[in-house]
This record gives structure tokens, C-alpha cells and sequence, in this order.
């Protein structure tokens, strides 16, 4: 099958490396990993050989240095809960952290400088890390425990408030990259702001496989 027929999460599922690929060419994986990968390039105006080298040969350059990752196909429930929990919650956690300090620095220090962008980014970063500290909790408590007992009919009816969540948050990122024009940094920035938009960046990536993980890998097992 031609890969461009395939969808995009069937894709990373087989090969989680290429979850970078997609990132690069904002092109979603996790909350609409389930679109055909052939329909999201005609809507791009993306050429479908010329995408399709170009994976390939990122795919090449990877094989060059090692093996192909799809470890968590073989994971169980427990094993791949467990996972997630101590990789993606706590990441996001420690990150979240970091940048509580980062956005209100930023908002302090260069408020003047341009107040529409450093308002735009203290409120969406303020709704997101609210969103994700709710979501993280709802999970660990809820759904989770629904999935490790066996309850799968209410796991199912969890699973959609959870990939709605999921949605959310893709729109927080997406607006984020918005308003900060894929976090390209003003003429004025210090190292403060740096760190602050890096870290941003950090945690969009890190949420896009932890989604992909939840949406296409552990959720579609019921
Ligand atoms: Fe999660
Ligand atoms: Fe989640």
C-alpha cells in the first residue's frame, strides 16, 4: 500500500521516530492521527511523491542510526499505563513547574514591549496548564483505574471526555503557536523568554506522543 493511503497515526503506530517527521511539517498525528495522510497533503497543497521521498528519506537517516521504536505495540494495559504515567504525566508535570515561572517572568519583564502578544501568551498558557493539571488528575484516578479493573463499558464512556480534553489542548497549542508565530522570538527577547518559549515547545512535543499514545495506541484496544 502506498504510504500516503495509510493513515497518519497507522504510520507513527508502526514507527514512533516519524511522530519528529510529522511535528516538523505540522502536520497532527495525535488528535487527527485517524485522517488519511493523502487527504491532510491535498489540503496542504503538499505534493504526495515528493512528501513521500522526503519521509523516506528521513526514515533512511534514522535506520542509519538504529532500530525503528514501536516498543509500546508490545506493551500491555498495566505496562503501557505505566508508561505514560511516569514518562508523560510526569514530564508534563515538571514542566507545567517550569513554566509557571517562565510566562510570568516574561509578562513582568516585557509587558511594554508588546502587551497584545504577552497577554495572549500568559492566557492561553493559563487555560492550558489548568486543562492539562485536570486532565492528568482525571486519568490517574478515573479512567485509568476503569481500564486496570477490567470495567471496559465505562472506560469507553471515560475515553470520550478524554479525547475531547485531548482536543482542547490541541487548540491551546495550535492558538499558542498562533500568537507567538511558531515561537519565533521578538527582536527584544532575553534568555528568559528563550527558555520560556523552548519550554513551550517542550511540552507541545512531549503532548502530541502522550496523546498519540492514549488516543491511537491505548484507547483503541476497547
Ligand atoms: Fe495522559
Ligand atoms: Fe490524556
Amino acid at each position: 500500500m502506498n504510504i500516503t493511503d495509510m493513515k497518519i497515526n497507522a504510520l507513527v503506530k508502526e514507527d514512533i521516530r516519524l511522530s519528529s517527521f510529522f511535528q516538523e511539517e505540522k502536520i497532527d498525528f495525535c488528535c487527527n492521527g485517524h485522517r488519511i495522510l493523502s487527504e491532510v497533503l491535498s489540503e496542504k497543497n503538499l505534493d504526495p511523491k515528493e512528501f513521500t521521498l522526503r519521509l523516506e528519506a528521513f526514515q533512511k537517516a534514522l535506520d542509519e542510526k538504529g532500530q525503528k521504536d514501536d516498543f509500546f505495540n508490545h506493551m500491555d494495559n498495566e505496562e503501557l499505563i505505566h508508561y505514560i504515567v511516569s514518562t508523560h504525566h510526569s514530564f508534563t508535570r515538571s514542566v507545567l513547574r517550569e513554566l509557571d515561572v517562565f510566562t510570568s517572568a516574561i509578562l513582568r519583564a516585557h509587558y511594554r514591549e508588546d502587551p497584545e502578544l504577552l497577554l495572549a501568551v500568559n492566557d492561553l498558557y493559563g487555560s492550558l496548564r489548568k486543562e492539562l493539571l485536570e486532565h492528568l488528575i482525571k486519568e490517574e484516578a478515573d479512567l485509568f483505574p476503569l481500564i486496570l479493573e477490567g470495567r471496559f463499558e465505562e472506560a469507553k464512556k471515560e475515553i470520550e471526555i478524554t479525547e475531547d480534553e485531548h482536543d482542547a489542548a490541541g487548540n491551546l497549542l495550535a492558538k499558542l503557536r498562533q500568537v507567538t508565530k511558531d515561537y519565533a522570538l521578538p527582536s527584544y527577547a532575553c534568555s528568559t523568554f528563550e527558555a520560556c518559549y523552548h519550554h513551550l515547545e517542550a511540552l507541545e512535543s512531549d503532548l502530541f506522543r502522550h496523546i498519540f499514545l492514549e488516543n491511537s495506541i491505548l484507547f483503541e484496544r476497547f
